[in-house]
């Protein structure tokens, strides 16, 4: 079967100034989740919110919400991240040495896990923890900032993590997260990405993020059907 198409709004790149306007047009637009990235400054040199942004999300939306932790020693902060409401949470393979404990933690809160790993992080990480998860997220940029330049080189990276997801018979979800836009989307998708984040194409596009949302889900719907 094939895995669902999702379309993950970062709100990284919205306008906190009307964050839950920015919010609701995503999600009247056909959005799937909320990507909301956690920076701490040391694991990524960005700082950008902690876990009240992810309460202020839940007020304002019904949307799954997707944390992203880009945070060193992330079993520090599990329990506030599932009180302020997260679905899902996201660590770095290469952010704590204990992923096993910190994936089945995250399982016995009743979360989602996901594990993120950076463009050039071996993908075996991800191999041995095929089991303990629900989300791979492929980086296809350095983490840290919105706006930057897709990293070419992560369509071998995604279809791997897709040949194991055949070869196993698993149905973890492919997240691609970065310089995600109109071109790199299609390339992502026909490579078996199917949870796509997107911030700058969908915040910042000239004609709204309705509007980018909308096209952006056609387009992946349109690129999974070969
Ligand atoms: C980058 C973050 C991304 C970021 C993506 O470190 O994890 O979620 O918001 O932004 P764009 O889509 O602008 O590359
Ligand atoms: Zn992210």
């Amino acid at each position: 079967m094939k895995p669902t198409i999702k379309l993950a709004p970062s709100i990284l790149a919205a306008n906190f100034a009307h964050l839950a306007k920015d919010i609701k047009d995503v999600e009247e637009a056909g959005a799937d989740l909320l990507h909301i990235d956690i920076m701490d400054g040391n694991f990524v040199p960005n700082i950008s919110f902690g876990p009240h942004m992810v309460e202020v999300c839940k007020k304002v939306s019904p949307l799954y919400r997707d944390v992203h932790l880009m945070i060193e020693k992330p079993e520090r902060y599990i329990a506030d991240f599932v009180r302020a409401g997260a679905n899902n949470l996201t660590i770095h393979a290469e952010a704590s040495v204990h992923l096993h404990r910190l994936l089945q933690e995250i399982r016995d809160f009743g979360l989602d896990t996901g594990l993120a790993v950076n463009p050039l992080t071996p993908l075996a990480f991800v191999e041995e923890a095929l089991p303990y998860l629900d989300k791979v997220l492929v980086m296809t940029v350095n983490p840290g900032f919105g706006g930057q330049r897709f990293i070419e080189t992560s369509i071998e990276r995604i279809r791997k993590v897709a040949s194991w997801r055949s070869s196993y018979g698993l149905e973890f979800d492919i997240q691609v997260d970065g310089g995600i836009d109109e071109t790199t989307l299609t390339k992502v998708v026909q490579a078996g990405a199917n949870n796509l984040v997107a911030g700058s194409a969908i915040f910042n596009h000239s004609k709204g993020s309705a509007v980018s949302t909308k096209q952006l889900k056609e387009l992946a719907l349109a690129a999974s059907l070969y």
